[in-house]
C-alpha cells in the first residue's frame, strides 16, 4: 500500500462553536515530504492531531496506514501510534521530572527496544544536545526543548512523522539542519513526513504543500 495517510471530508467543531476544520480531504503516499501551511488558527494542529488519533473528528474519516483512527479502541490506538507514528508536538509536552536523556530513553524502554539509551544518546548527539543530557526540560531554552521533542519522535524509527511547527523556536540555520535530518531519514528509511510550519523560508524542502485557510484546503 503506498498511500499512508488519507482524510475524507474531515470536519472538526470545538464546543459546538468553533469550526476548526470544514471538510478536509487529502492523501499522502509513502516517502512523501509534505508541508502543511496556513495562518495561525487555520486548523493545522487540529488536522495533525486527528490524523494521529489524538482527537476525534466531528465528521469525516482519517486513515493512517489504512486504520480508521476514530474506530480503534484506546489500546489499539496506543499500539498503532507507538509502532508507526512519531509526533512532534507544537508545545513539546516533555516530562518535566525527567532528564533530557530519560525523556528519550523512556520512550524506547516502554516500547521494549534494545539499546534504548545508546540510541537516545546518538539522536541527541545529532541534535547537538550532548551537553544537556542530564538537564531537566525546565533548564533548557525553547529551541533546546524543541530539539528534545524532535528527538523523542525519532526514537522508535516510525513509518510516519507528524511534526507540528518543529522549527518554530529555532533559528533558520537550525531549522534547515532539522529539515535536512528529516530528508535524510526519508531517503534512508522511507519515512513519510507531514510537517506544519509557518516558515516560508523552509518551504523549498517540501515535495508539495497543503495550504489551509479557515479550516479548508486552498486549491
Ligand atoms: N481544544 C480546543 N477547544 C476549542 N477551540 C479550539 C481548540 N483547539 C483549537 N481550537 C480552535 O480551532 C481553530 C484551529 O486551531 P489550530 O490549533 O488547529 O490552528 P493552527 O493552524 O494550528 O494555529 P497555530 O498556527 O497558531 O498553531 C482555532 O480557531 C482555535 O481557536
Ligand atoms: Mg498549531
Amino acid at each position: 500500500m503506498s498511500e499512508v495517510i488519507r482524510t475524507e471530508e474531515l470536519k472538526k467543531v470545538y464546543a459546538n462553536r468553533v469550526q476548526a476544520l470544514g471538510g478536509v480531504s487529502l492523501s499522502i503516499k509513502r516517502g512523501e515530504f509534505v508541508g502543511l501551511m496556513g495562518p495561525s488558527g487555520s486548523g493545522k494542529s487540529t488536522l495533525l492531531h486527528i490524523i494521529a488519533g489524538l482527537e476525534k473528528p466531528t465528521e469525516g474519516k482519517a486513515y493512517l496506514l489504512g486504520y480508521d483512527m476514530a474506530e480503534l479502541t484506546q489500546d489499539q490506538l496506543a499500539l498503532v501510534r507507538q509502532r508507526h507514528v512519531g509526533f512532534v508536538f507544537q508545545f513539546y509536552y516533555l516530562l518535566e521530572d525527567f532528564t533530557v536523556l530519560e525523556n528519550l530513553t523512556l520512550v524506547g524502554e516502554l516500547a521494549g527496544i534494545k539499546n534504548a539509551e545508546t540510541k537516545a544518546r546518538e539522536i541527541l548527539e545529532y541534535l547537538r544536545l550532548s551537553h544537556r543530557l542530564s538537564h531537566k526540560p525546565s533548564e533548557l531554552s525553547g529551541g533546546e526543548q524543541q530539539r528534545v521533542a524532535i528527538g523523542r519522535a525519532l526514537m522508535l524509527e516510525p513509518d510516519i512523522i507528524l511534526a507540528d511547527e518543529p522549527t518554530g523556536n529555532l533559528d533558520l540555520a537550525e531549522g534547515r539542519r532539522i529539515f535536512e535530518l528529516f530528508l535524510k531519514l526519508r531517503e534512508e528509511k522511507g519515512i513519510t513526513f507531514l510537517i506544519a510550519t509557518h516558515n516560508e523560508e523552509l518551504k523549498g524542502y517540501f515535495d508539495r504543500i497543503y495550504r489551509l485557510k479557515d479550516g479548508l484546503l486552498e486549491v
